[in-house]
C-alpha cells in the first residue's frame, strides 16, 4: 500500500527520532550519500528497508552509530586494530566488517556471521542516532541497484510513496559512499574503496584491496555480496573511456554507426568541455580534482536519464586517493563497457 512520503527540514527532527523508535524507516543524509535507516535491533522494521528498496535478501547492511560506546553490544570479539581506526576515523566515511553479535538480526547481515558498523560524519545523522538512541541499519537510500542519493530529492524520485518520511540536510559532501573494510581476515581488506582511502588506511595499518575492487560490472562470487549486483547505474548506457587519448576517442565513437540516431551525453573534466561536438557535456570538475568528480558524479548520471539521454561516455580519471572510489563506481556503472584509447 502507497504511504504518503513527507521531506522534513532539521528543525522537524523529533518526528524522524519518533518514527525510527516505531520501528518505521526514515531517509537521512550523511557525509557520503543519503541512507534508509531503520532499528537494527528490530527485523521487522529492517524488513521495511529491503521492501522499500525491492534489495536482494542477500545483500547486508551496515549499522550506523553514533558513540563508541554502542560497538561492544552489537560485535563479538575482533583484532585490536580495529579499535586503532575507529580511533582514526570515526566519525567518517568508514565501514568495519566486525564479527558480529548474537543482538544483530539475521535479516541485517543477511546470514553472515559478521556485521558492517560505522560512525557517520555528519551533525544531523548524529543528533538523529543519539536522540533515537539506537543503532541504525542504513543502505543507501535509492531503488535498489540505481545511483545512490546525494539530495534529498533522490530519495523522493526513487522512494515516494514507499516511505513515511526524509530529512533535507540538502546535498551531501562526499558523494560516494563510505569505504567497506574488512577487518576478519589478516591483512584487514578493503571490499569498496570510499571516503577514506587506502593510502590514508595504510598509515595505520597493513591493508589489501580485493580484487573485485577493480573488476567491471558484476562479480561472480564477491567478498562483498552487494558487489554481485549491478550497481550505481542510470537508465541510459554508460561508456568508461581510459587512455591517453579520451576526447578524440570519445568524439570518434560518438560519430559512429554503432551510435547514430541515439542521443548522446558525455561527463567530462572541466578542461575537456570544449572538446567535443554533438555531445551534451556536463562538467566534472578539474581533471587531477577526483574529489570534486566524486561529490557530482552521482547528481550527473540522475541529470542524464532526467534529459531522456541514450548514452553517456564518461571520461575516466587516475585511480589515486579518491579516484579509486570514483573509478570502482564507474567500472561498475559500465559493466563491460570500457574501452582503452
Ligand atoms: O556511505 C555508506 O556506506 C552509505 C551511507 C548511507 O552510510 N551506505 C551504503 O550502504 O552505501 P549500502 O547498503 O548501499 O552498501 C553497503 C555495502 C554493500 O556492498 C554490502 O554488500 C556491504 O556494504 N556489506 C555490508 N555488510 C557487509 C558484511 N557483513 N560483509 C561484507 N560486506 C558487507
Ligand atoms: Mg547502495
Amino acid at each position: 500500500m502507497a504511504v504518503e512520503t513527507r521531506i522534513i527540514q532539521p528543525d522537524q527532527l523529533e518526528e524522524a527520532v519518533t518514527l525510527l523508535k516505531q520501528g518505521e524507516c526514515v531517509a537521512f543524509p550523511t557525509e557520503t550519500v543519503y541512507g534508509l535507516g531503520a532499528n537494527a535491533l528490530d527485523a521487522k522494521a529492517v524488513a521495511g528497508i529491503f521492501a522499500a528498496k525491492g534489495r536482494p535478501a542477500d545483500n547486508p547492511l551496515i549499522v550506523h552509530i553514533y558513540s563508541l560506546d554502542q560497538v561492544m553490544d552489537l560485535v563479538g570479539d575482533y583484532h585490536p586494530l580495529a579499535n586503532t581506526l575507529m580511533e582514526r576515523f570515526w566519525p567518517g566515511p568508514l565501514s568495519l566488517v566486525l564479527p558480529k553479535s548474537h543482538r544483530i538480526p539475521d535479516i541485517v547481515s543477511a546470514g553472515l556471521d559478521t556485521v558492517a558498523i560505522r560512525m557517520p560524519d555528519h551533525d544531523l545523522a548524529l543528533e538523529l542516532l543519539q536522540r533515537a538512541n539506537l543503532p541504525v541499519a542504513a543502505p543507501s537510500a535509492n531503488i535498489s541497484g540505481s545511483p545512490s542519493p546525494t539530495r534529498a530529492e533522490h530519495v523522493l524520485q526513487d522512494l515516494n510513496g514507499r516511505i513515511p518520511l526524509i530529512v533535507d540536510g540538502g546535498p551531501t559532501g562526499w558523494g560516494v559512499e563510505s569505504t567497506v573494510l574488512d577487518c576478519t581476515c589478516l591483512p584487514f581488506r578493503i571490499l569498496r574503496p570510499g571516503g577514506v582511502t587506502v593510502e590514508q588506511l595504510q598509515q595505520v595499518a597493513e591493508i589489501a584491496v580485493d580484487p573485485s575492487v577493480f573488476h567491471n560490472g558484476v562479480v561472480e562470487k564477491p567478498r562483498s555480496p552487494g558487489m554481485k549486483y549491478k550497481h550505481y547505474a542510470p537508465k541510459a548506457e554508460v561508456v568508461l573511456v581510459l587512455g591517453d587519448r579520451i576526447q578524440e576517442k570519445i568524439n570518434l565513437l560518438a560519430h559512429s554507426p554503432e551510435f547514430a540516431g541515439r542521443k548522446l551525453g558525455v561527463l567530462a573534466a572541466s578542461e575537456h568541455l570544449e572538446a567535443y561536438s554533438g555531445l551534451t557535456v556536463f562538467d566534472m570538475g578539474p581533471e587531477l580534482e577526483p574529489k570534486i568528480a566524486a561529490s557530482r558524479l552521482y547528481n550527473l548520471l540522475r541529470t542524464v536519464d532526467q534529459q531522456g539521454l541514450d548514452v553517456v561516455f564518461v571520461e575516466g580519471f587516475t585511480e589515486n586517493e579518491i579516484g579509486m572510489a570514483l573509478m570502482n563506481r564507474l567500472r561498475k556503472a559500465a559493466g563491460n563497457r570500457v574501452i582503452q584509447s
